[in-house]
């Protein structure tokens, strides 16, 4: 049985989508959790809606003293900090021949950079804790499918490579760090794409999956929670797909 009593649990996008029902998971298992995001109002409810002992700490990740104000915060508020879980995120539809610098850079500033930032920060904490981090990557990591978003695809597959660095430097340290790899789970992130498509196009979709049903956000926070937590004590540096078996097929 997981359990995150006594525990300090940050989740950088926590207020919506997978990061949100991290964030609920946490709070269901016992653990003191921190959100961030950049829009006031939605981190606000967001935070409201979980409890009133949730900390939401207005925060863009991608932006050095933001991530520095957010850890201190954390710190200041609870004392200690256990688990990092960099999931904030963007994607951009834009196939390389179309894209722009500027464009590539938004999205590996926020997704790559932005995780990141958080580790640096967070790392003494974390340390101190013998703590664990769980970077959101994505099953695009590995395999490019439709070839349109090739600046979300490098910067996922950049999260991997980081996940490998720090739990090569800081397991010595008592620090654990993985990744979790996400297929196709209907969020803000993809709700456009998602209604733009035909029944018949989300059918065939679903068909694709060898468990035929796409995930949802607590699939997923399943999984991150299970990685950082007491019950994954000998797991660091994997990149676990979550994908309903797609990757198999
Ligand atoms: N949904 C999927 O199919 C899927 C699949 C694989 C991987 N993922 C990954 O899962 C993670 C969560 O995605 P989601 O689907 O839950 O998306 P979402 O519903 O759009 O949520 C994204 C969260 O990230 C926050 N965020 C975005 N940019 C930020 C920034 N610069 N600084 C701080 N917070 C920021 C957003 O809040 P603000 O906008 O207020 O900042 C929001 O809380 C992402 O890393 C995504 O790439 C998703």
């Amino acid at each position: 049985m997981i359990r995150y009593d006594g525990k300090v649990v940050l989740i950088t996008g926590g207020t919506a989508g997978i990061g949100l029902a991290a964030a609920a998971l946490a709070r269901a298992l016992g653990a003191q959790v921190a959100i961030a995001g950049r829009r006031v109002e939605q981190g606000r409810e967001a935070a409201a809606g979980l409890g009133p002992d949730v900390l939401f700490v207005p925060a863009d990740v991608s932006h050095d003293a933001d991530v520095r104000r957010l850890v201190g915060a954390v710190g200041e508020r609870f004392g200690r900090l256990d688990v990092l879980v960099n999931n904030a995120g963007v994607i951009r539809r834009r196939p390389v021949a179309d894209e722009d610098a500027a464009g590539w850079d938004d999205v590996m500033a926020i997704n790559l950079r932005g995780a990141f930032l958080c580790c640096k920060h967070a790392l003494p904490l974390l340390i101190a804790s013998r703590g664990a981090i769980v970077n959101v990557s994505s099953a695009l990591a590995f395999r490019s499918r439709l070839g349109t978003t090739p600046a979300y695809n490098a910067s996922k597959a950049g999260m991997i490579a980081l996940t490998q660095a720090l739990a090569v430097r800081y397991g010595p340290d008592g620090v654990r760090a993985n990744a979790v790899c996400p297929s196709f789970v209907v969020t803000d992130l993809n709700r456009d794409l998602w209604d733009s498509w035909s029944p018949e196009q989300r059918a065939e979709l679903v068909a694709r999956f060898p468990l035929r049903c796409l995930g949802t956000p607590e699939d997923v926070a399943r999984a991150i929670l299970f990685l950082a937590s007491d019950a994954a004590t000998w797991i660091s540096g994997v990149a676990l797909l979550v994908d309903g078996g797609l990757s198999a097929a």
